[in-house]
């Protein structure tokens, strides 16, 4: 895949999110695209209760593949940060802008992120957005890129690319109008917007198994109950789930289709397919392998 100077145009997925997530779905642009039209949503609404670094979404949104999104996620921060992007756009630009990269700045960021206000927004959104791009892996409880006394091969600034993470702010800010940030629980956000005809869902909930030392609030074994009850009796709405391929998932949705497939598909490589994604009963899917 190739990349234009800006370093946002991707063959198959346009790189849009300024947040780093770690299984974020960002590649799963092409196939959401297909399922969109499709099911002739390309006037409709798309909707991801767990947002996270809305990959998908961000890449659907500036494409102009639907015509509104809906980003949720539960994390205060998270949804401080996206709150920022989409109201003020031109603070957040001047805060990269000015942003110092050094562990001593770190430092002070990771101490609003646990002390600000929840409901301010923009210091709030800022440091999880600054911790996101400096800590390794993006993950919040990590430690910066480097290590703190620096010491590592790469170091703080070394995802911190200032004009690139600005030209994608800006981006998101042209499409602002058409972006709803929540910051519900997801099942109140597929409840909501599950008997609206024209929607997508596409639900990227916490793993099973990955879950607990990647997020800030992972998920319990009766929130993965919760949400497929949930999701099992709204079986006229169009959504799509996407779980780590473990057991329970065919338990949970055992009357659903079901496909296996990998994150990194590699055209030379066989890789194991450790991901597994679940239908609702009325998306069309004809290019699925689903069972
Ligand atoms: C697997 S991640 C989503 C990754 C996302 N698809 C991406 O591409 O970046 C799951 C997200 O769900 C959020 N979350 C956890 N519990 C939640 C809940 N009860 N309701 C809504 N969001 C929740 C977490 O904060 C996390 O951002």
């Amino acid at each position: 895949m190739k990349t234009d100077a800006s370093g946002l145009v991707h063959h198959k997925k346009p790189l849009i999110s300024p947040l780093r997530y770690p299984g974020g779905k960002s590649s799963l642009y092409p196939r959401l695209r297909s399922i969109v039209r499709e099911n002739g949503l390309t006037s409709g609404t798309y909707v991801e209760p767990y947002a996270g670094g809305a990959g998908a979404a961000m890449g659907l949104l500036v494409t102009g593949q639907v015509d509104s999104v809906v980003i949720n996620d539960f994390d205060p921060a998270i949804y401080a940060f996206w709150k920022l992007v989409v109201q003020a756009p031109d603070e957040l630009s001047r805060m990269i802008g000015s942003a110092e990269l050094s562990v001593s700045e770190w430092i002070r960021q990771k101490e609003i992120y646990l002390t600000a206000e929840r409901d301010n927004y923009i210091d709030l959104g800022f440091a999880v957005f600054y911790l996101n791009r400096t800590n390794r892996s993006g993950v919040l409880n990590g430690g910066p890129i480097g290590g703190m006394n620096q010491s590592g091969n790469y170091k703080i600034d070394a995802r911190f690319n200032k004009e690139a993470l600005i030209e994608r702010i800006r981006l998101i800010a042209l499409h602002a109008s058409r972006v709803t940030v929540l910051n519900m629980d997801g099942i109140d956000v597929i409840d909501r917007y599950s008997k609206d005809r024209e929607v997508l869902i596409y639900a990227d909930p916490p793993y099973f198994e990955k879950a607990g030392s990647l997020y800030l609030n992972s998920f319990a074994d009766a929130h993965h109950s919760a949400l497929a009850s949930c999701l099992n009796s709204v079986k006229k709405a169009r959504w799509l789930l996407t779980y780590d391929n473990v057991p329970r998932v065919a338990e949970l949705y055992s009357k659903r289709r079901r496909e296996v497939f990998s994150l990194n598909y590699s055209a030379h490589r066989v890789v194991k397919a450790t991901e597994v994604m679940v239908y609702s009963d009325s998306l069309l899917v004809s290019d699925s392998k689903a069972s």
